[in-house]
């Protein structure tokens, strides 16, 4: 028995004749944040989307509470309560903000339930609530990112997987994003994060892999990778500042 919600084995991904992914494999147990790093061209947006349904894996294995959903469509899996904020955000940037939310909850199946998940987004993101009847092609990117994070939050996930969300903001909206997070943590969120911001995430993380040209090389506690400088330097590319 184990208590992961989340397992992938041996995952690859090919773009025709190139290699996105070669071999990947991790567990997101229930209620844990699981950070996946790596630099960039790493493989980290492969694998999300891999999970998520978005590209077709090549080889391995996709387990989500126990079924095998490697190659099944995108909107069954976020029916499955496994949804991905995107990098990039892929917004409909004619539609407004609220029109965005609400097709977030296209695959619910009891529509009921949209007003309360709206109101939680808007809880959650009271910027959003401001801007609720405001063209999402006209948000600054730190609006972007949370308008993201909130449509996948109104499929009403178990687990929900963040594509590099600190990616070009400014620290202080990445600090209340993360501190958004870290909320959604709290009320029993679990959360794959990919991410180049290594300090960042291994903040908010339980446990972390280390992507390298599509394969998994390292993994481990969040608080020991924080702390070990050599794999920082090593696997990500990082110059640490000598103290
Ligand atoms: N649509 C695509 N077509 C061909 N190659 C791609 C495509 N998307 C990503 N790749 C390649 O797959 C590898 C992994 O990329 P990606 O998953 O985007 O890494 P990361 O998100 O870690 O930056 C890279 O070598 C990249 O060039
Ligand atoms: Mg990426």
């Amino acid at each position: 028995m184990t208590d992961a919600l989340l397992e992938v084995r041996n995952l690859a991904v090919r773009y025709g004749d190139l290699i996105g992914i070669a071999d990947v494999s991790l567990t997101v147990p229930a209620g844990k944040v699981v950070a996946l790093l790596g630099s960039n061209g790493a493989g980290k947006t492969t694998t999300l989307n891999a999970i998520a349904g978005l590209v077709p894996p090549a080889g391995g294995s996709v387990t989500w509470m126990g079924q095998a959903i490697g190659g099944k469509p995108a909107y069954a899996i976020v029916g499955g309560g496994l949804a991905l904020a995107p990098e990039g955000w892929r917004l409909f940037v004619q539609q407004t903000v609220e029109q965005n939310l609400r097709l977030g909850a296209t695959v619910l199946a009891d529509k009921k339930r949209v007003p309360a998940l709206l109101e939680r987004v808007f809880s959650l993101f009271p910027r959003l609530a401001e801007r609720r009847r405001q063209r999402a092609g006209t948000l600054s990117g730190g609006e972007r990112q949370m308008l993201a994070t909130g449509r996948a939050l109104m499929s009403d996930p178990k687990l929900l997987m963040l594509d590099e969300p600190s990616l070009g903001l400014a620290p202080a909206v990445v600090e209340s994003l993360y501190e958004t997070l870290g909320q959604l943590r709290r009320d029993g969120l679990t959360l794959l994060l990919a991410e180049q911001a290594v300090e960042l995430a291994l903040e908010v993380a339980d446990h972390a892999y280390v992507l390298q040209t599509g394969r998994t090389v390292l993994e481990g506690p969040a608080a020991q990778l924080a702390d070990d400088r050599d794999v920082q330097r090593i696997y990500l590319g990082l110059e640490t500042t000598a103290s």
